[in-house]
């Protein structure tokens, strides 16, 4: 079986004082044992955050480089990552792709030099508005997978996050059938484009305005593997959605 997860990515918000609250109620969960909880809080905080939170909390990055070191200003890196005790990036979130202008090749290179690093990858796919209403949604997506099949040579170190961008931060959630459509057609494109034993034992997780009241019924969905949560994962309603298959 696939193990439940629950990734907050905390994009570029906190400061001390209320990451400190996030971590309180972290900490005091309680978090379910079956659902595997990942962090990615911005790469300033990670070495606070991860000397705070309890050690079965994952801490991710919410970015990073595709080489060790080198003159690559402003960027950390995979081995910095792992330096610091943590095992778990964020790559090619919607926000990377679509506001940092990050291709779609970019990140394949980001994948396959992390995972090559032995971190656990979060890979984020996503089609945008425009592109669900002139029906496009799978080949949107399947163009994303395919660039990240071609560069993942572990797949036990790759979880998808599947994340419809006029669902991110808009209140606006997929419903959780539109959820399960696209994440059905994803497994069924990395059978035929991967192997089916990869397919069935890859996360797909969904996100875009995940929240305590959805999410229960979409973590009922056979192939919602878990969710990745940016605005409510700054919240104590973060612990219910970890919970939302307990
Ligand atoms: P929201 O949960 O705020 O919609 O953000 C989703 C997201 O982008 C997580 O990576």
């Amino acid at each position: 079986g696939r193990k439940f997860f629950v990734g907050g990515n905390w994009k570029l918000n906190g400061n001390k004082k209320s990451i400190d609250g996030i971590i309180e109620f972290m900490n005091a969960g309680p978090l379910n044992a079956d659902t595997e909880v990942v962090v990615g809080p911005p790469s300033c905080y990670l070495e606070y955050v991860r000397s705070k939170l309890k050690g079965n909390i994952g801490v991710a990055a919410q970015n990073c480089f595709k080489v060790p070191s080198g003159a690559f200003t402003g960027d950390i890196s995979p081995a910095m990552i792992k330096d610091i005790g943590l095992r778990y990036v964020i790559l090619g979130h919607s926000e990377r792709r679509n506001v940092f202008g990050e291709t779609d090749e970019l990140i394949g290179e980001k994948i396959e030099h992390a995972v090559s690093e032995g971190l656990i990858v979060i890979a984020c796919i996503g089609e945008k508005l425009e592109e669900r209403e002139a029906g496009k949604t799978e080949e949107v997506v399947f163009s994303q997978t395919k660039t990240i099949i071609k560069h993942t040579k572990d797949w036990s170190k790759v979880v998808i996050a599947y994340e419809p961008i006029w669902a991110i931060g808009t209140g606006k959630t997929a419903t959780p059938e539109q959820a399960q459509s696209v994440h059905a057609s994803l497994r069924k494109f990395i059978s035929e484009n991967a192997s089916k034993e990869i397919a069935d034992n890859v996360r797909i997780l969904y996100g875009g305005s995940v929240s305590a009241a959805n999410c229960k019924e979409l973590g009922q969905k056979p192939d919602i593997d878990g969710f990745l949560v940016g605005g409510a994962s700054l919240k104590p309603d973060f612990v219910k959605i970890v919970n939302a298959r307990a």
